[in-house]
């Protein structure tokens, strides 16, 4: 099917202009692709091709959730309730909570209830105009639960509506069975999980959560390394609590993304630089751990580091299932432009993925679009607990036959 979108604003996001934005513009699709986009003066209709009206309103690339724990059972809102009375996110995770009371949680769901719960929460995003997810693993911890996790993200992904980018985080907690024995459990990553995972082809990307009270700088490059021999693209939870120097380590080895990064400092920044890695800002875990340090925003900008934003959804410390309240809060909090945050949930959203062929409106892009009723696209990051999305077109099909 030909689809002729006009009558629109489109933000291409192209860079060069604010937003790349394109007032009274068409946009052509044919076979899944954007084929052509403009001002509505320039092109020559194709009479075999179908109109639709958009009456004014925005199109923007799909959104993209670069960074997500969608899969997982149970939720933590005690652990939430302690953490307002004064606990911090460390203390209680070196008792025994934290991720690892997820782990037990998601342990005992099977396929069918950890597919169901996060289907429902995949449904609240795809709302908001997202067409491409990213999904960790990480709260399995052990064989079986870790591919449970990465299947049901791929089950997700088979849906026509959305795709979805698989991470490995095998590397994202101890868990207690290996509480005194941390050697152990990277062997475990190394020589069994990356196998299996790489076997079945579940993973796109291998992450780690290289902090104080997860992994040291060196089981990090252990399991990199390892999955780098696998060819698989690398991801790291990096300097969100205190600088360990993993974002300077993870982007000496090319790692697609380093995310969080509160603590990065001036080597770590250049070194990102040079190797062209996306820093993947998520503002939702800063706000719930009431942090203070924020990430060094201007000196990203200054080194051109691309800048993504996410909901870092997981249960724990960003329990926000909207793409759009992630990009108030980067700018809120942040100090992100508006174009900033936009750009941050789609052209390099897509880069901290590593898949060029979306992100931006332009001949040969996948035409995952969404349709708003706004008039600018400041407006996407302005109000909270609003969605103005109107339509979704996903690889150019209307979602829900919209
Ligand atoms: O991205 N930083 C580590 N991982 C998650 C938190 C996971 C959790 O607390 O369950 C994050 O913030
Ligand atoms: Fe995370």
């Amino acid at each position: 099917m030909h689809h002729l979108l006009t009558n629109c604003r489109v933000a291409t996001m192209r860079s060069g202009s604010p937003y790349g934005l394109i007032d009274d513009a068409v946009v052509a699709i044919r076979d899944g692709h954007i084929d052509w986009v403009g001002p509505a003066a320039d092109r020559v209709d194709d009479p075999a091709e179908e109109r639709v009206d958009l009456q004014g309103r925005l199109v923007t690339p799909g959104l993209i959730d670069c960074h997500t724990h969608l899969v997982y059972a149970g939720n933590r809102a005690e652990e939430w309730a302690l953490r307002l009375e004064g606990a911090s996110y460390e203390e209680i995770a070196r008792r025994g909570g934290g991720i690892v009371s997820t782990v037990a949680a998601t342990r005992a769901a099977d396929h069918s209830q950890l597919l169901d719960a996060t289907r429902a929460r995949l449904g609240v995003l795809l709302a908001e105009g997202v067409t491409t997810v990213e999904m960790k693993s990480g709260y399995g911890l052990d064989l079986k639960t870790e591919l449970r996790m990465l299947r049901v993200a791929r089950e997700l992904g088979e849906s026509a509506d959305v795709d979805v980018v698989a991470t490995f985080l095998g590397a994202h907690a101890l868990p207690p069975e290996y509480k005194e024995n941390r050697a152990d459990y990277v062997r475990l990553i190394i020589d069994e999980v990356i196998p299996a995972v790489a076997a079945e082809g579940l993973a796109d990307a291998v992450d780690a959560y290289c902090e104080g009270i997860a992994f040291t700088t060196d089981e990090t490059r252990a399991v990199f390394e390892d999955a780098q021999a696998r060819g698989l693209p690398l991801r790291l939870h990096a300097e969100q609590l205190s600088n360990c120097g993993g974002a300077a380590m993870a982007a000496g080895m090319g790692a697609l993304s380093c995310d969080h990064l509160e603590y990065l400092d001036q080597p770590g920044v250049e070194a990102m630089a040079a190797a062209g890695t996306v820093a993947v800002l998520v503002p939702g875990a800063w706000y719930y751990l009431r942090e203070t340090q924020e990430p060094p925003v201007d000196a990203l900008r200054a080194a051109n580091v691309p800048i993504a934003v996410s909901t870092d959804h997981n249960p724990g410390t960003s329990p926000v299932l909207s793409i759009l309240a992630a990009m108030n809060m980067g700018c809120v909090l942040f100090g992100l432009s508006p174009e900033e945050a936009l750009r941050g949930a789609t052209v390099n959203a897509a880069r901290a993925l590593g898949l060029d062929d979306r992100g931006l409106i332009e001949p040969g892009m996948l035409a995952d679009l969404a349709v708003w009723d706004v008039q600018s696209p400041a407006e996407l990051s302005y109000a909270l607990g609003h969605n103005p999305c109107r339509r979704v077109y996903k690889a150019g099909v209307p979602r829900n036959g919209g």
